[in-house]
Order: structure tokens, then C-alpha cells, then sequence
């Protein structure tokens, strides 16, 4: 599939998405967003890819938001489909079946750090910039960051940076748990692709049961998580990998996963 807003490449069992509008710090017009779907619905059945790296294109910006020439032209009838669509692509790459990790290596304002909070992982580079600035523009987050904002760092910080739209850097971030890790910026990929690597070549199903295990930790009672977890335990047990991994560590060996 040829993309024109995104550069898609695939080495060593990892899939690395580069949203590639420089010249307009990456941001998300619906050509870019179409082309995001499209691209994951790709790499979901495509059993070579492991993991997902995804970041943005020159030393400036991750992404610096959803396109504020298109949503200029927004109305109360389209700017409700608008974030549906959004929320929809977002949630299709929190829920994807392989870690997406974001590399962030830049700014990530508005819906570039909405993307980042739909990824499973986040790092970033020194430089990189954080931020909801939608009050600004007159808007609010709409590609579910007033959500997953409020849960991943708690409701009273969430409330402090989307009302005030003050941007966050790599250091505050990592403090406030937004990010697990700040490198350099010219480490910053290769340390995304190093980790995706590390973690492809765990044995995949329980990569997959494993995060969505860790995801509905947010959706619901921790009793209710905790059947969700063992129903999902159980699974892991019905794969070869588990009888690999087990029987590796008792014969002294390194586990052969094969992703079965
Ligand atoms: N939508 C559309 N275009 C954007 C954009 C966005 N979210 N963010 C940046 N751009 C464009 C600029 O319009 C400019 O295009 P031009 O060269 O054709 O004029 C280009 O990207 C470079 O941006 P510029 O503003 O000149 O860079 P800067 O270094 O002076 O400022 C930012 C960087 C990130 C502070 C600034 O671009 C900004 O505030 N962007 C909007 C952030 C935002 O509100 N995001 C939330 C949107 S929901």
C-alpha cells in the first residue's frame, strides 16, 4: 500500500510509522488520519510485523496537532464526527493486538498528544513538548485525551494542563508518569526500535493478553479485572509458547517462541 502523509517500514519483526508532514510539524489532516487507519488495519493481519513504532517525521515535532485549517471549518453537525472519527482511529491503536510504542520527538500538542496517549508505550526525547492547548483555539481535546489524559496522570493535573493549555517538557512528563523514558533526541529511535525488538521477541500471545489485560484496568472494578486477568491466564496456557517458555526455563535453555 503506497501512503503519501506516512512513511511505513518493516525491519526485523518491527513496524516503524513515521507520520511524514514536516513542513507542517506533522500535523493530522484527514488524509494523514485515513491513511493511520489504514495503515494499523494493515499491520494487525500482517504476521511478520511484532510491534509498532510510531513517531513523526524531522527533529521538530511528533505531531503538533490535529490540522487547525480543517478545524476552522468545523460546525456543531461535523465537529461531533469529527472527534468520533478521531476517537475511533485512536481507540483502534489503543486496542491493537501488538505494542505500538510512541517515540515522541518533538511536539506532541493537541490531537499528536492525544495519539500518544492511545499508544501502549511512551518515550521521548529531550526536547519533546507536551500539551492540550485546545482551550486556544476555542475547542476541547476530542480525540479522547480529556479521558485517557485524566487516567493516566489523575484528574486534578489533567484539569490543570487542558484549562490552561501550558505545554509539559520531557522531564515534567516523565516526573508525572506521561512518559517512561527521555533520551537525547538523536538516541530516541533507536532506543523505541531496541525496546519493540526486546519485546518482539517475548512470546506473542501473551504480549497481546497482556496488554489488554493491562488496558481494562482503567474501564473497570478492579474484581472485574481481575476475572478479565484470569480468563486471559488461561488463554496464555492453551498456547505452544507456553509449553515452550516453561519447559525452556526447566531444561536450562532460551525459549523458541513461535507465536503459536
Ligand atoms: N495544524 C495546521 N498547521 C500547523 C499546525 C496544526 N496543528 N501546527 C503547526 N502547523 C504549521 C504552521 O501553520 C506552519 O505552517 P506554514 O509554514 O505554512 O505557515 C508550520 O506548521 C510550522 O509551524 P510554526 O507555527 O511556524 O512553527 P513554530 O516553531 O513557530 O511553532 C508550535 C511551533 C507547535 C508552537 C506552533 O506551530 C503551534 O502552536 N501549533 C499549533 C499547536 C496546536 O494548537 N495544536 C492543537 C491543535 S487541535
Amino acid at each position: 500500500m503506497n501512503y503519501k502523509n506516512i512513511l511505513l517500514e518493516i525491519k526485523n519483526n518491527t513496524a516503524i510509522l513515521t507520520i511524514n508532514r514536516p513542513d507542517k510539524l506533522n500535523a493530522l489532516n484527514s488524509g494523514t488520519m485515513d491513511e493511520l487507519e489504514k495503515a494499523f488495519i494493515e499491520l494487525e493481519t500482517n504476521e511478520e510485523v511484532r510491534t509498532v513504532v510510531l513517531t513523526g517525521s524531522g527533529e521538530k515535532a511528533f505531531v503538533a496537532g490535529a490540522d487547525i485549517s480543517e478545524i476552522n471549518k468545523l460546525d456543531m453537525i461535523n465537529g461531533k464526527e469529527f472527534a468520533e472519527r478521531g476517537q475511533r482511529i485512536f481507540n483502534l491503536i489503543e486496542n491493537f493486538n501488538k505494542p505500538v510504542i510512541a517515540a515522541v520527538n518533538g511536539f506532541a500538542l493537541g490531537g499528536g498528544c492525544e495519539l500518544a496517549l492511545s499508544c501502549h508505550i511512551r518515550i521521548a526525547s529531550e526536547n519533546a513538548k507536551f500539551g492540550q492547548p485546545e482551550v486556544n483555539l476555542g475547542i476541547i481535546p476530542g480525540y479522547g485525551g480529556t479521558q485517557r489524559l485524566t487516567r493516566l496522570i489523575n484528574s486534578g493535573r489533567a484539569m490543570e494542563y487542558i484549562l490552561t493549555g501550558d505545554l509539559i517538557d520531557a522531564n515534567e512528563a516523565l516526573r508525572i508518569g506521561l512518559i517512561s523514558k527521555v533520551y537525547p533526541q538523536i538516541e530516541l529511535l533507536n532506543k523505541a526500535i531496541e525496546m519493540a525488538n526486546k519485546i518482539g521477541l517475548k512470546a506473542g500471545h501473551a504480549v497481546t493478553e497482556a496488554i489488554k489485560a493491562v488496558k481494562i484496568a482503567d474501564q473497570v472494578s478492579a474484581r472485574e479485572g481481575q476475572i478479565y486477568e484470569a480468563s486471559l491466564f488461561a488463554i496464555c496456557c492453551g498456547t505452544e509458547d507456553f509449553k515452550e517458555g516453561t519447559s525452556a526455563f526447566l531444561e536450562k535453555r532460551k525459549a523458541n517462541f513461535k507465536n503459536k
